[in-house]
């Protein structure tokens, strides 16, 4: 439908974890004129859910080279090294101005922060918060900074498509808002920079530790813009996650890398510690080694999880350290103080995205994105841990100075009218549950060639489905945040299945059973996928 009501900006930013609020604060403080927009509250969203922390070179001998150098072994020969220079070495600055703006890291005896250890990290350089709510107190800080400073913000509010000029270049977005009071229903905003901080895309998946909101907004968004998304096929399965029985749906509790970190082993039922011998740091070998190690024990043991075992912490560690993972195995009968805590690997973060060059530019003019929505190069073939939060805070700051410096704000925006772009055909929400369960079945943490192949053709007649509904009757699902999700699900889907067809070889966290090795010759590259605008 066309927007009943339009307001204006300088910049829209779409999302309200680490990257689109930290945007937001610094465009606010170049003095552009600001709106967020944000499909549930403004602390909804994965950012809330970070436990371990954000990595960055802020301890006693550590340098931005260390960190750089672990980056880019767990990124499987995929990183932008000029990215991941930036990253690290921007990083514990970002992280110094994020406590300015408020967030309260933990403490060490001597006053600095105290900082811990996870996979991938060869030194301890991850602080933490709240133990292990560490994405809370960051989201708690930046919420509280954007509503003291009395932005604007559009809550409930699911982006639906870019708009762009004449030119092609970006004019806004339109937006479907639900029980917001004035601006209700069908609007838009109208700005010559957008910025997309939507977040990632786990509930692809049937098992992921992402909430609910995590669909793909952003990278469907930019597809149907006709904007370059790179390296889908290279999702990350977080070793840990609570076991809560094979059928488990929707999101897990995490059990954070950081309880290996403090010492915690990975145990089979027999309570063999299998990661030694497999890598040097064993349990705390970057995440696509430990995630591949827990699933070929599962495989050999015909088992449907494996341990983690970190009773020897004591009840005080656990109480001190960990008290959200504590109270989450808890609430499901599992006290890790005295038992084993059963894991398995679920979907934790899209490695891939929006591709965008070092200053958060997508090939789209005017169209920005920075966080997991990203694709920046940093992670390369399997992020490593910690380095998200990181990501999003380095590079929100550098798209805020890069509006500010090239003045794009001052373009007045003039959209295409919305009655010029063809309609889109919706998927009923309940088709959500058949790509989860087809893309958990067929393009998960191992996947075949027959296994994609069978995953593309459900997912293809999922699409043809709701195309053929709306070219023979004129009909489509009706239009809300669920048949917008689930479509979104169906078109990122389609993209992942189709790049993990293309990459015939195991690399970082793609994982091929028929093509088992790494091959440098052919696949040292990137898949990079543009559709036509409008056409998804
Ligand atoms: C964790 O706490 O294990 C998650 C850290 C991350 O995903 O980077």
């Amino acid at each position: 439908p066309a927007p009943g009501w339009s307001i204006d900006a300088d910049v829209v930013v779409v999302g309200s974890g680490v990257a689109g609020l930290t945007a937001a604060l610094r465009c606010e403080a170049a003095g552009l004129t600001t709106v967020v927009v944000t499909k549930a509250r403004l602390d909804d969203g994965s950012t809330r859910w970070a436990q371990g922390g954000i990595a960055a070179a802020l301890g006693e001998g550590d340098t931005p080279e260390q960190h750089l150098d672990d980056t880019l072994v767990a990124g499987a020969g995929l990183c932008d090294e000029e990215a991941v220079r930036i990253l690290v070495t921007e990083g514990p600055d970002a992280v110094r101005r994020l406590i300015g703006t408020g967030a309260q890291f933990d403490k060490a005896g001597d006053g600095g922060l105290e900082l811990t250890r996870e996979g991938g990290h060869h030194r301890r350089r991850i602080a933490h918060a709240g133990g292990d709510a560490t994405g809370a107190e960051i989201s708690r800080a930046l919420v509280d900074a954007v509503r003291a400073r009395g932005m604007r913000t559009i809550e409930n509010a699911l982006v639906l498509d870019l708009l762009t000029d004449t030119e092609g270049r970006t004019a806004g977005v339109t937006l479907h808002v639900m029980g917001e009071g004035r601006h209700d229903g069908v609007g838009a905003v109208h700005a010559p920079a957008v910025v997309l901080a939507t977040g990632g895309m786990g509930q692809v998946f049937s098992a992921t530790t992402n909430p609910a909101v995590s669909t793909g907004d952003g990278v469907a968004l930019a597809l149907r813009a006709g904007a370059e998304v790179s390296d889908l096929e290279f999702v990350q399965f977080h070793p840990t996650v609570l076991f809560l029985g094979p059928d488990a749906e929707g999101q897990q509790p995490l059990v954070s890398e950081a309880v290996r970190g403090e010492g915690a082993h990975l145990v089979d039922a027999d309570g063999v510690r299998f990661m030694l011998g497999q890598h040097e740091l064993a349990e705390l070998a970057p995440r696509d080694v430990v995630a591949k190690g827990i699933v070929r024990r599962m495989l050999d043991h015909d088992a449907e999880h494996m341990y983690l075992d970190a009773r020897h912490f004591g009840a005080e560690m656990w109480e001190n350290r960990f008290p959200t993972i504590l109270a989450a195995c808890r609430a499901h009968g599992i006290d890790p103080v005295t038992q084993p805590v059963p894991v398995a690997p679920a979907a934790h973060y899209a490695s891939g995205g929006v591709r965008t060059d070092s200053h958060g530019r997508t090939t789209v003019p005017g169209l920005y994105a920075c966080g997991e929505v990203a694709c920046t190069g940093v992670h390369g073939a399997n992020r490593l841990a910690s380095n998200s939060l990181l990501e999003g805070l380095v590079y929100a700051e550098r798209i805020a100075a890069d509006i500010a410096a090239t003045g794009l704000h001052a373009r007045v925006p003039q959209p295409l009218p919305t009655a010029e772009r063809p309609a889109h055909p919706l998927l009923p929400s309940e088709a959500r549950f058949a790509i989860q369960r087809t893309m958990t079945r067929g393009a998960g943490v191992l996947r075949s060639e027959a296994s994609l192949a069978e995953a593309a053709d459900r997912l293809h007649r999922l699409h043809t489905d709701a195309r053929d509904a709306l070219d023979e009757n004129g009909k489509t699902a009706e239009p809300g945040v669920d048949t917008w999700e689930a479509t979104n699900l169906l078109c990122v889907a389609r993209v992942l299945v189709a790049a993990a067809r293309l990459r015939e070889e195991t690399r970082g966290c793609h994982w091929r059973e028929d093509r088992p090795e790494r091959d440098d010759t052919a696949w040292r590259r990137h898949i990079v996928v543009r559709l036509n605008p409008d056409r998804s």
